[in-house]
């Protein structure tokens, strides 16, 4: 497993930090305290992984343990998430239910299976009532899983990057402000869109070059219609791994939580292009009207140099493996309460309740019914799941967050073959899971 900086653009606000590469398991320093610096080029006051938004890259390998020395250096109780990691919920591992308490500190420990699928994952806070906060201010970071994806030629030639699209609001006196309790209803949403901490960054690509980007949604509650002009997507992988073959889109809509890994490729009349927010309308109301925002630029793609040889974009990716029938089906209702309630299957989250319980060895099919007037990224902690449509069939993308439309539902079908424990799923509308709209999942 290794710590790196590298990947991150120069220029951007986590470049002033020393680059440091570390060997496999060694353990990780990671410290969340208050920072202050740039952020979309103003002085401001966040919080940070090591003082830095976003946070130091952790790559590992299948097999791999992530071993990370949490200290909290903020002036509140919070915890460590590893987003998408198929590892146990117990114990030091991916266990939201710990708190680490101000100026104490914590040894995570995660080993990732030998089966572990290669992918763009993340670490946030995950402490309830807090999450939306915590991660509104600056606390995010990407951890890449390495394999058979990242062997592909083609893949491995493409020179890499890691987008963490996230929103920021930042006060004249540099602070970022509390939101409201209609913002917090609404998903809090920053009028900045920063990459990587930067407010519209330059990307360049050689023409004829191939560009790999891994994109995160790394924002409380925003949504993103992500697009680079008249650069199709040659998507890769989603959420939770590589995908059998590349998918080619125009644009993909990403939901807080979701990932996709991308190549691009330089075929383009050299240039300047928009890297862009196109309007979704998730049905917030935002200052009293239903708002479709606007086209939003996040950053330009740049040409360069020319390379001798082109790079094709690679068809066949990895085998494809899809879940068997499902030996049980639940369904999940998702509902917005008066005065602040978001709630599954008409409850609110409580600690000591265990809302689902499976057991293991079984697969089971998850219909999530929308009967609010805002969409809902409903996200699922340790196992990934696949879509499964209307006409039942299943897409074999594996997928940690799936976005449920407003007033509609959506079927998933999950395994639960290993890991024992307890865990959560909730919407991954950081302020709406604070306030409810997440539950327990009993695994045993
Ligand atoms: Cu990214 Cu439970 O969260
Ligand atoms: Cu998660
Ligand atoms: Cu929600």
């Amino acid at each position: 497993m290794s710590i790196s900086r590298r990947r991150f653009l120069a220029g951007c606000a986590t470049s002033t930090l020393a680059l440091r590469q570390a060997q496999a398991d060694e353990e990780i320093l990671l410290d969340a305290r208050p920072a202050f610096g740039a952020i979309a080029g103003i002085q401001t006051q966040y919080w940070g992984y090591n003082g830095a938004m976003p946070g130091p890259v952790i790559e590992a390998r299948a097999g791999d343990t992530i071993r990370i020395r949490f200290r909290n250096s903020l002036p509140e109780t919070t915890n460590l998430h590893f987003h998408g990691l198929h590892v146990s919920p117990t114990g030091h591992g991916d266990n939201p239910f710990l708190e680490v308490p101000t100026g104490e500190e914590l040894l995570y420990e995660a080993p990732l299976p030998s089966t572990h699928p290669p992918g763009t994952f993340w670490y946030h806070p995950h402490v309830h009532g807090s999450t939306a906060r915590q991660v509104f201010r600056g606390l995010s970071g990407p951890l890449l899983v390495r394999g058979e994806l990242d062997e592909i030629p083609e893949v491995a030639q493409a020179t890499e990057h890691i987008l963490m699209l996230k929103d920021f609001t930042i006060a004249r006196n540099g602070v970022i402000p509390e939101a409201s309790f209609g913002q917090r209803m609404q998903g809090r949403e920053g009028s900045l869109l920063t990459i990587n901490g930067a407010l519209r960054p330059q990307f360049s690509i050689a023409r004829n070059g191939l560009l790999r980007l891994r994109v995160v949604n790394a924002s409380s509650s925003r949504y993103y219609r992500f697009e680079v002009e008249d650069h199709p997507l040659a998507i890769i992988a989603t959420d939770g791994g590589p995908l059998p073959s590349t998918r080619w889109a125009e644009d993909y809509l990403l939901a807080p939580g979701q990932r996709i890994d991308a190549l691009l490729a330089g075929d383009r009349p050299p240039g300047a292009y928009r890297i862009l927010n196109l309007p979704y309308n998730r049905g917030a109301m935002m200052m009293g009207a239903t708002a479709t925002p606007p086209t939003e630029v996040l950053g330009h793609l740049i040409y360069s140099d020319t390379t001798a040889q082109a790079i094709p974009v690679p068809d066949r990716l990895v085998s494809a493996t899809t879940l068997p029938a499902p030996n049980f089906q639940r369904n999940f209702v998702l509902t917005e309460g008066m005065m602040g309630s978001f709630l599954i299957n008409g409850r609110s989250f409580d600690m000591n309740r265990i809302d689902t319980h499976v057991q293991l060895g079984t697969v089971e099919d998850w219909v999530i019914e929308n009967r609010g007037g805002m969409d809902h990224p409903f996200h699922v902690h340790v196992n990934p799941f696949q879509l499964v449509d209307s006409a039942g069939i299943i897409d074999p993308a594996w997928r940690d967050v799936i976005n449920v439309p407003r007033q509609s539902s959506r079927r998933i079908r999950i395994a639960f073959n290993d890991y024992p424990g307890m865990t959560v799923y909730h919407c991954h509308i950081l302020d709406h899971e604070d306030m409810g709209m997440m539950g327990i999942l009993e695994m045993s």
